[in-house]
């Protein structure tokens, strides 16, 4: 059957489905997605040391950047649908590609991908769409920005404009902060990307991750889900990329869960609609719930890790339909997404020596007994001839669980992650510790 972009989902059966990217995310989205009925295969390249344990996923080695070699394997084995996990294969128009060629993608274009790659670029589109988010000043220059500074009066966030993995965002408390923070930016003290610079009104009020399922025209809202950044407990020590997370998170009432819709998620569809971009992904909105409502921190093309890992566990059979329809442009006609009333929680297990420089090459001892509400997703493993898993990037894996209470979920994912081991494994024993009654879970 000759593919289309814009087939009928009632008419195009969903088989075989290819996962894209290394991480955790991606292993979880694989492993939600193999639990849906319907689908038969699902591939995940190139994946990770746990990727061909998740329940009957296969793995390909094929690196996100190679697309000439990924649309060629999405031909030859059929694959009906292609999920891309990562941030850099969309910035690098990898869902352009593979649509040119008839494949359906799920994750934006180059073009929709900006919302991340370019803080500069999100922000415009913010203000022109009237989307409540920070106050910013884009500046392209040391005394430029030292100016505005000084007009300003108060310490200023200060942000790197591309993709920075996570390293592009100081938050000084103070104006001499601020000013060392610019200096060192233009210095290029925090990577390559510092040429452009945002500075931003620093907001205040608990952190929540929203993620709108897009098909170009509708989306659909997964339960809010909550991140920890820090290294250490306490909120403490360096930013990651995510220690743990949980989700749904009790941070935003129902009321405003419908204000975000209405004022962020729908404003910002049609503001892409209207640069005549069919964003058809994720769209995750980082929020600040202050005191005067909800504001855009920023927003990401694709799905958080570890907030994916969290949510994942809580999908109805209908997700991978619902992913599909997304890519077809026909959520209307898709079945309605079943949500578990559960609690889950999750917790990442890091290498010695994350962020800055994570050790590798640990072998690594897991000994977590089967239970259907415990996932145990791979990140920076890889297995060696024999079989044996050993550490190879900065978050190693995480553990989920689920239950009726967070209590009982965290109890559950820190008596099962007590049962892996490698050197150096570091991870915080306060995740959730916004839901969870009993401080202490015990070792
Ligand atoms: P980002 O990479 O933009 O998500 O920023 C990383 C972290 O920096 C966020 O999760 C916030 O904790 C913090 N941050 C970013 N922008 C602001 C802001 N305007 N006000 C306060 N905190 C911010
Ligand atoms: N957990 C934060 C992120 O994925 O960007």
């Amino acid at each position: 059957m000759p593919r289309s972009k814009h087939a009928n989902p009632a008419m195009t059966s969903l088989k075989r489905v290819l996962v894209i990217g290394s991480g955790g995310r991606e292993n979880s989205l694989a492993w939600a997605i193999k639990k849906c009925s319907v689908v038969e295969d699902v591939w995940v390249s190139p994946g990770n040391g746990g990727t061909k344990n998740l329940s009957g996923c296969k793995q390909l080695l094929i690196e996100e950047q190679d697309f000439e070699s990924l649309k060629e394997v999405t031909i030859s084995k059929n694959i009906d649908l292609v999920v891309i996990g990562p941030e850099a294969p969309l910035e690098a128009g990898l869902a352009d590609f593979l649509r040119d060629a008839g494949i359906a993608v799920f994750g934006p274009g180059a073009k929709g991908a900006q919302l991340e790659a370019s803080k500069s670029w999100a922000k415009e589109l913010m203000r022109d769409a009237n989307i409540p988010t920070a106050k910013y000043w884009a500046v392209g220059s040391q005394e430029e920005a030292l100016s505005i500074l000084k007009k300003n009066e108060c310490a200023l966030v200060v942000k790197l404009d591309g993709l920075a993995a996570g390293k592009g965002v100081i938050v000084p408390s103070t104006l001499e902060e601020t000013e060392e923070a610019i200096k060192a930016a233009f210095k290029g003290e925090f990577g390559s990307s510092g040429q452009k610079l945002l500075l931003e009104e620093r907001l205040e009020g608990p952190e929540v991750s929203v993620f709108a399922l897009c098909d170009g025209e509708r989306f659909i809202i997964l339960p809010t889900a909550q991140d920890h950044k820090r290294l250490k407990e306490g909120d403490k020590g360096p930013n990651t990329g995510g220690m743990g997370s949980y989700a749904p998170a009790q941070i935003l009432s129902d009321k405003q869960l419908k204000e975000v819709a209405e004022l962020i998620l729908e404003p910002t569809l049609k503001a892409l609609k209207d640069k005549n971009i069919d964003y058809r992904g994720v769209i995750y909105a980082g929020l600040m719930v202050t005191s005067q409502g909800p504001k855009v921190i920023e927003f990401n093309c694709r799905f958080g890790d570890p907030e994916c890992q969290t949510l994942m566990p809580l999908m109805g059979a209908e997700l991978a339909d619902v992913l599909h329809a997304c890519a077809l442009g026909t959520l209307d006609k898709a079945p309605k997404l079943f949500i578990k009333n559960e609690c889950s929680a999750c917790v990442v297990a890091a290498a010695g020596g994350y962020p800055e420089s994570p050790s590798k090459g640990n072998y690594i001892k897991i000994d977590i007994p089967a239970d259907d509400k415990v996932q145990l997703f791979h990140a920076g493993t890889r297995r060696n001839e024999s079989g044996e898993l050993f550490t190879a990037g900065g978050r190693v894996l995480s553990v989920v669980a689920q239950s009726d209470s967070f209590d009982k979920a965290f109890a559950k994912a820190y008596q099962n992650m007590d049962r892996v081991d490698f050197e150096g494994i570091t991870y915080r024993r306060d995740i959730g510790h916004q839901v969870r009654q009993s401080e202490n879970v015990s070792k």
